[in-house]
């Protein structure tokens, strides 16, 4: 064994290595995990995750040192050692029968892999992931990192396990990197980022389900014997599941129970399961789709899967939420605009759909203009014959019937109104009635030979293809310095089927999907380092791609094409569950809404969107003159709160998805001085005598003071007791209570 100690190793103390009981600790502010190398083969065991300990010695709980399991004590039976060993990272073939994180095809076609420690190393920072969105260190001293190599002699295999701890938050960060050290290709046709094992505690699984309009609804089921979990098959995380799940106690509320929760830094197919053996084991997996995945490793080569997030509270889910929301906001958004406020926007879609000209969207900046809005997004139908979804995609050409004078004439007289402009574009996409397709209709994804599955009549350029990204590239670039644009929304419309790439043989199409993501995130990563500057908002039919990938490169996604005020207090609860109220797309639209045919009060749907980056989504000159005077006040209300919203920490008080009645939700500054409690009254009922709300988080010590009716309360009462929101007159009414520290 090669042990080195590092410099680091022996400054920063997050991650430590006890050399003579072979443990490695990772310690976050509150909780630790433990794992270490079992005594004689070298295997990697993980002893414990959990609450911070100080004792380093937790070996025992392997349950490896009863002297029945050892393969050297007991080589008679080694497989009762490989199907109950906690190994830090699974494989597959040699008896552990639980579902594992690798399997590698070796050229004989066999699919053993058994990984022992070779060595490691410890430093401060954290090295970048090749391709791969990645958390990073911001200054210095606040990441610390363990790498760890592993070696399958017979595969001639390293692989690389890399842990990061942060100083700020109690995620601990996790990669997988395989490189073939031998002569000859393997394959991998399996590799999560992720294998935890754990022991059953009665755990729940908590996941993000969804649809179109309805993203990331939390739901817990029963974490039973065998397979639990979620997956996308569709090359983007999609609407319906999420690459989030979470084990929880029974019954866990936001300040009490244990939560164990697992995200995955990737855009693309994935798989999220929990696995319940015959003991009552349990062994969570976190990664890409196995699903028509088949990656060849010449000799020499490395492939690195996804960063996963693993954050574990014994608090309650409240923690659990403060943890991710940190470790997004200070080592995984890059944008400039992350500490910004973003201009209100309006964007025209709801407003006009495809039936805009120059005149109209004019007009609609007027109007917007007066109420103090910043930004006029001009959405889908502005290029090509896009006179409805059903061509022109792929022909990035300015359509002079609607716009003469073409996209500089536009937004010059946007510009004049004061407004900053941003545009619309779905670059990985193209129709078959397109000038693009006619050209290139091989540059579609499509199986030779078999009519392609369309959805919204469109395909998906293959942007594998050196070319195919070429020209793509070139569309976006072109189009961004054609004028002076200053916001892109990224769209993506449709999910990844008749996957078959002419740019590679017929032994490395399961590399296509994998492949796909890297070409987004290269595209996106070359359109965020040519405009620096600029504000990129993604976008996938609402919130299809709203992942911790697509955070890397912009700030802000849409949340979900439902703007009902209503429908939104279940999407924005499960999304801000993982993900601060700062990446939130949200608009304010018309009523009835356009997804829901429900009405709600203007002014919910303007404090409901406050929660997020805040725009409204409609045809301003249809305002009627109550909603204008509405308008200014709410932008009013934006600049005064979201640097409050944007910055401070985010904590659940009530749910509607509960309790069938109200939402309530508060953001506290980081100082302590603000506070803005936000309550919904969703469905009323008769004769309630109001309602008190607790707060969380705050200093018990302190007393805040109500700014509408100069009420002085102490902390400790609005923790305890609650604050009393008066019962209210209808459905959808909503009320925002500004506390300001005395
Ligand atoms: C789907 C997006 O989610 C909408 O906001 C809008 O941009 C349409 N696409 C345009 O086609």
């Amino acid at each position: 064994m090669n042990i080195t100690k590092t410099k680091s190793e022996r400054g920063l103390n997050m991650i430590k290595y006890d050399d003579k009981l072979k443990i490695f600790k990772l310690d976050t502010i509150n909780t630790s995990y433990i794992f270490g190398l079992d005594d004689e083969a070298g295997y990697l065991c993980h002893y414990y995750y959990g609450k911070k300990l100080e004792s380093v010695d937790v070996r025992y709980l392997s349950r490896l040192y009863d002297g029945k399991y050892l393969p050297g004590v007991n080589a008679r039976d080694k497989n009762g050692f490989s199907d109950v060993a906690p190994f830090e990272f699974s494989t597959g073939g040699i008896g552990d029968f639980r579902p594992h994180a690798l399997e590698i095809v070796d050229k004989n076609g066999s699919i053993a892999c058994e990984l022992f420690y070779d060595s490691h190393r410890i430093y401060e920072g954290k090295e970048a992931l090749t391709g791969l969105p990645a958390t990073f260190s911001n200054k210095k001293g606040d990441v610390q990192t363990l790498e760890i190599t592993l070696k399958d002699k017979i595969l001639k295999l390293a692989v690389k396990l890399s842990y990061s701890v942060f100083s700020d938050t109690d995620a601990i960060v996790r990669s997988v990197k395989v490189i073939n050290e031998g002569s000859d290709s393997v394959n991998i046709t399996k590799i999560m980022s992720l294998s935890l094992d754990l022991d059953n505690e009665d755990f729940d699984l908590l996941s993000l389900h969804g649809s179109w309009g309805r993203e990331r609804t939390m739901e817990y089921r029963d974490l039973g014997h065998g397979f639990t979990g979620v997956s996308s098959q569709r090359g983007v995380s999609s609407h319906q599941e999420h690459p989030f799940i979470a084990l929880t106690s029974k019954n866990i509320t936001q300040t009490e129970g244990s939560v164990y929760a697992f995200n995955l830094v990737y855009s693309g197919s994935f798989e999220a399961v929990a696995h319940r053996n015959q003991f009552d084991l349990v062994r969570v997996l976190l990664g890409i789709s196995p699903y028509n995945f088949k990656w060849e490793l010449k000799p020499g080569d490395e492939f690195i899967a996804p960063e996963a997030v693993m954050v574990h509270s014994f608090k309650g889910l409240s923690a659990m939420t403060t943890a991710f929301h940190e470790l997004y906001r200070n080592h995984l958004i890059r944008s400039p605009y992350l500490h910004k406020k973003r201009p209100v926007l309006i964007n025209n879609w709801e407003g006009t759909y495809f039936d805009f000209d120059t005149e109209k969207l004019v007009n609609i900046a007027k109007e917007a203009a007066k109420g103090g809005i910043e930004m006029l997004v001009m959405d889908d139908g502005w290029f090509g014959n896009r006179f409805d979804d059903n061509r022109a995609l792929g022909d990035w050409k300015v359509n002079e019937e609607k716009l003469p004078g073409g996209l500089k004439e536009l937004v010059r007289r946007v510009n004049d109104l004061g407004l900053k402009f941003g545009i619309w574009m779905e670059p990985e996409m193209v129709n078959p009635d397109s000038d693009l397709y006619r050209a290139h209709p091989d540059w579609a994804f499509e199986i030779p030979g078999r009519d392609p599955s369309l959805s919204r009549n469109q395909l998906v350029l293959d942007i594998t293809r050196q070319e195919v990204f070429d020209y793509v590239w070139n569309c976006v670039e072109s189009t961004l310095k054609s004028a002076n644009i200053e916001y892109l929304k990224w769209d993506m419309n449709r999910a990844l089927c008749d996957i078959y790439s002419a740019g590679l043989p017929a032994d490395r199409q399961g590399e296509i999907m994998h492949r796909y993501v890297l070409s987004v995130y290269k595209l996106q990563e070359k359109l965020i380092t040519t405009f620096p500057e600029f504000l990129l908002e993604n976008c996938s039919s609402g919130g299809g791609r709203f992942d911790p990938g697509m955070l890397y490169y912009s700030p802000q996604i849409w949340t979900s094409d439902n703007t009902d005020a209503g429908a939104r207090l279940l999407i924005q609860e499960g999304t801000a569950l993982i993900y601060p109220l700062s990446t939130m797309g949200a608009h304010v639209s018309v009523c009835p809404n356009h997804a829901m045919g429900r009405n709600t009060p203007f002014e919910t749907r303007g404090n409901v969107a406050l929660a997020g980056t805040f725009g409204y989504e409609l045809d301003t000159t249809k305002f009627t003159d109550e909603e204008r005077e509405m308008v200014k006040e709410q932008v009013k209300t934006y600049h005064k709160y979201n640097d409050l919203v944007r910055e401070g920490d985010y904590y659940r008080l009530a749910s509607l998805r509960e309790n069938g009645v109200y939402d309530a939700w508060m953001v506290k500054s980081k100082d302590d001085k603000e506070i803005l409690v936000t309550f919904v009254l969703a469905n009323k009922v008769c004769n309630v005598k109001g309602r008190k709300i607790k707060l969380l988080g705050l200093n018990e010590a302190y007393k805040y003071v109500d700014e509408e009716t100069k009420v002085v309360y102490g902390a400790d009462v609005l923790s305890n007791a609650g604050i009393l929101i008066s019962d209210m007159w209808g459905d959808y009414q909503s009320k925002l209570i500004h506390l300001t520290k005395v």
